[in-house]
């Protein structure tokens, strides 16, 4: 048993429902040695209930819940970046060309390598990654992901059109990889399935109703793919389907309460009913919205038809792993929206980026806040002495200034530890300037 002794913020309640910030100012978290959150209070309580626990002085910066990014692509670790370009042409000129390195086993684990390290380093202790198009290399992402004690859902990414042919597959091939893969991984220690369609414009009917049949065939497998992100790739799937972005996957049955659909920046009412009466999850994505130039998401709109929203960074057309930065970047972008914009807190913002991200992946009883009866999945952000980061939180004059500050400034080298389960995955090595701490 240990109780880590921090100043503790953690958003349970859903802040868009009128939940708030919680802070322990000399907080105690008492976790047992199975990963558990035992006890919860301020540091002088959970010490009188338990005498003899050892404890852990994490002294000043800000103990959170480990992040949840509900939207990253393991093969774009390497070309994220790639500014100027509108989503189709990025795909063309730059994602789709280093996806198709991924045939190439070394490669695939070399980046694999990389982008576990870009989340536990980011402090994301839970994800759901996009996969790559070639089963060897997301068996090698799982590996890497296994290997660090990340709670990470992938899948084989699927599409049998319009990509790059060595990237195509067939309805068949896609069935039995993805199976072979999901029984290799699914529910294995922290790791589980997604099918992955890449977005409807690169699937057939065919590829589609596979897909169905593979998430029918994997109970508790999760859904996700892409959805109505920028308006010359909805244009095209609504002349290749006849029907809207929405629709295109609901026909197959693969709108759900296990589907994470990613964008959503231009959806119709109709499409955000179906997708709140379906229950699923929108993955926002503002710095890959902002980056290829894709467009304001309508957070108003989701939260009114009553559509689940957490946030995802899309690493590579997205700007970084950190979810600091990406709860700014929503920020930013509701902030720009004018009357059409919901003004988004520090709360909101670690919501979005903790508990909102563990509902839309099914796992909120067991994370996304540092109560009592969760897992400890953790991070604590303590910048180097002297960092602007560093005077802002001693300088805040509330835990919720101090918290937004942290969304303003903070980057994944201010991120000193990270747990998953109690286990630390971000090491003090890692952490090379923290060597004093
Ligand atoms: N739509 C289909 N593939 C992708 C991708 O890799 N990134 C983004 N942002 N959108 C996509
Ligand atoms: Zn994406």
């Amino acid at each position: 048993m240990i109780i880590y002794r921090a100043q503790v913020l953690d958003v349970p309640d859903d802040p868009f429902l009128g939940g708030a910030l919680r802070s322990e100012q000399d907080g105690g978290i008492l976790v047992s040695d199975d990963g558990l959150i035992a006890d919860r209070g301020s540091f002088a309580d959970v010490r009188g209930r338990n005498p003899s626990a050892e404890v852990c002085e994490l002294t000043g910066g800000l103990l959170l819940p480990g992040f949840v990014d509900t939207h990253v692509h393991f093969p774009q670790a390497r070309i994220i970046g790639g500014l100027g370009m509108p989503l189709l042409d990025w795909l063309d000129q730059c994602a789709l060309p280093e996806e198709a390195r991924m045939a190439d086993l070394r490669y695939a684990q070399d980046v694999a390598a990389e982008f576990v390290s870009g989340l536990a380093d980011a402090g994301t202790t839970t994800a759901l990654v996009f996969g790559a198009h070639f089963a060897p290399a997301v068996d090698a992402l799982f590996s890497a992901a296994s290997d660090r004690g990340l709670r990470v859902t992938s899948g084989l990414v699927v599409g049998d059109r319009m990509l790059r042919p060595e990237l195509h597959t067939t309805a068949q091939r896609a069935y039995d990889e993805g199976l072979a893969l999901a029984n290799r991984w699914h529910g294995e220690g922290r790791t589980r399935y997604a099918v992955t369609p890449r977005f409807a414009l690169s699937c057939s009917d065919e590829m589609l109703a596979s897909c169905a049949a593979l998430h029918a065939a994997i109970p508790g497998s999760w859904l996700t793919s892409h959805v109505n992100e920028n308006p010359a790739e909805i244009a095209t799937v609504e002349d290749l389907f006849g029907c809207n972005y929405v629709e295109s996957y609901h026909r197959h049955d693969l709108i759900g309460p296990h589907t994470v659909l990613a964008h959503n920046v231009h959806p119709t009412d109709g499409e955000l009913d179906c997708l709140a009466t379906r229950g699923a999850a929108v993955a926002h994505c503002p710095t890959s919205n902002a980056s290829l130039g894709s467009g304001m998401f309508p957070l108003d709109r989701h939260l009114a038809h009553g559509v689940r929203v957490a946030l995802g960074t899309d690493v590579g057309g997205g700007t970084g792993y950190s979810m600091f930065k990406e709860g700014l970047q929503a920020y930013f972008m509701q902030h720009l929206r004018g009357a059409r914009g919901i003004p988004l807190t520090a709360a909101h913002l670690l919501h979005l980026a903790t508990a909102a991200g563990a509902a839309a992946l099914g796992l909120r009883d067991e994370i996304g806040d540092l109560g009592v009866g969760r897992r400890f999945d953790a991070v604590w952000l303590r910048p180097p002495t002297g960092t602007p980061l560093d005077v802002g939180l001693h300088h805040a004059g509330d835990p919720e200034q101090a918290l937004a500050r942290a969304f303003a400034m903070g980057v994944s080298t201010d991120v000193a530890r990270v747990w998953v389960d109690g286990e630390r995955i971000k090491t003090e090595r890692l952490a090379y300037h923290h060597a004093e701490l």
